[in-house]
Parts: structure tokens; sequence; C-alpha cells
């Protein structure tokens, strides 16, 4: 089984979402990720297009509000034939099990549901963040682990983690569940505004099930091949 390499795609019109596309190989070939900038920008038409088009798409909306609203909008989602969204741990139990249940319900007969993704920490909040603005007592790993817990308990697929992080979750989670990472760089000494990152081959080695990488191919001069190589060297 070939683990998805997911192009995010941080743009936020139409031409540079075609400009970019038109750099990337076939549709059938492409995993992209659509975010809220573009979402919020041109909507349902543009990801419902993609779709038809044969790309494969995260849609990383980070649902987080109480669990009727995320129910009803996680079955709209359900609608647009992505592959991938997602939804914040923090939400809590109920929340995250509305975004499943509306996932299912939103879902044609014979099309399968799309993966539901927990956000458990953001990688933006820091341990000052977690311990005095969150007021949590946990430390930022036990945090995480608790919200992949938690995501799991309650239907999710798998989780949105930093590769570094992967190796604990795999010891104190089980089953069949996926570990979705961002912050990659071709390259151990480029990080751009990343900190904390991995090459696609070491991310692979800590057992992430699927990598997202933006500007290493967004911004290549030639982006199909550094998509390509970053494929290979990921499987
Ligand atoms: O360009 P770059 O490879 O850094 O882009 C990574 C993508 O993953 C961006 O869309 C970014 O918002 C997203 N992301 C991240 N770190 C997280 C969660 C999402 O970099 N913790």
């Amino acid at each position: 089984m070939e683990h998805p390499v997911i192009v995010a795609l941080d743009v936020n019109n139409q031409t540079s979402l075609e400009k970019i596309l038109s750099k990337l190989g076939k549709p059938e070939d492409t995993f992209i990720k659509i975010g809220m900038e573009l979402f919020y920008s041109t909507g349902r038409e543009t990801v419902e297009k993609l779709v038809q088009e044969g790309y494969k798409i995260f849609l990383d909306l980070k649902l987080h509000d109480i669990p009727n609203t995320v129910y009803q909008a996680a079955k709209t989602i359900a609608t647009l034939g992505v592959t991938y969204t997602t939804v914040h741990a923090l939400g809590g139990s109920q929340m995250i099990k509305a975004a499943k249940d509306g996932l299912v319900a939103g879902s044609a007969t014979n099309h399968p549901v799309p993966k539901l993704l927990a956000v458990t920490e953001l990688t933006s909040i820091s341990d000052y963040g977690l311990q005095l603005e969150q007021n949590c007592r946990l430390s930022m790993t036990e945090q995480v682990i608790s919200l992949a817990k938690l995501a799991q308990e309650n239907g999710a697929d798998g989780v949105i983690c930093s590769p570094l992080e992967v190796e604990k979750l795999r010891e104190n989670i089980s089953g069949d569940f996926l570990y979705v990472t961002p912050g990659i760089r071709p390259q151990e000494n480029a990080h751009d505004d990343q900190s904390r990152t991995a090459t696609p081959l070491q991310a692979r080695k800590y057992g992430s099930s699927a990598i997202v990488v933006g500007r290493p191919i967004t911004l290549a001069s030639d982006p199909q091949a550094a998509y390509n190589a970053i494929k290979e060297d990921f499987n």
C-alpha cells in the first residue's frame, strides 16, 4: 500500500491554485490539502471540481463547535467526496463523535466515508500556553497522548501530529490509527518557519502514515519532480 504524500496548497485564490496544479502531475496521482484560506475564499465549488477531476483531497477545516453544529458541518463535508478532514480534539468526546456521525450520515451509500483526523494541541501552542493559558496540568506529550486517545475512543481515524511525536503515540495507542504529519523538509538543514522537522525518510521510520508537505514542493523550481522525489523517499 502506498503511503500518501499530501501537497499543502496554501493559496487563497483560483488563479494561484490553477498555477500550482498545472505544475504538479496528473490529478489521479496527486493528493492535495485545501485549508481554510482557499475554502473560505472560493467555496465548495472548487473542492467539487477538483474531486471531479480526480484529485484526492484532504480538506483541513479544523471543526470546533457544539456537537450539533459540527454534526451538520461534517454531514455537508461528506457530500464533497474528500478523503480526509479534520476536527479539534479539544472540542471533546461528544463533538468528535458528532463529527464522525455526520461524516457517516452525509456519505452516499457505497462511497467511502472521509477519514476523520483530530488535531491535538496545535504546534503553535507553547508549554507556557498549555500551562498558563489552558491551565493544563499535563506535560505537552501527556496532553497530546491523552487527546489522541480521546479522539480514537470517539471514532476518529487518526491524528495530525509532528513526525517527532509518532513513536510516543504509537507506544500508547493501539489498533489501526493514522498518523498524518506536517513539518517535513527533504533536507535536514532546511526549515523555513518550521522548527521541529523530519525528512520524508525519517518520518517513515518514526511511523508516519502520511505526510503533508507544502513549500518544499510548491516553491520548487520543478514542483512535479520535487513531489515525485518526496513520494519515492517516503515510500
Ligand atoms: O510549507 P509547509 O511544508 O511548512 O506546510 C505545511 C502545511 O501543514 C501547512 O499547510 C501548515 O499549515 C500545515 N500544518 C503544519 N503544522 C501543523 C499543522 C498543520 O505545518 N502542526
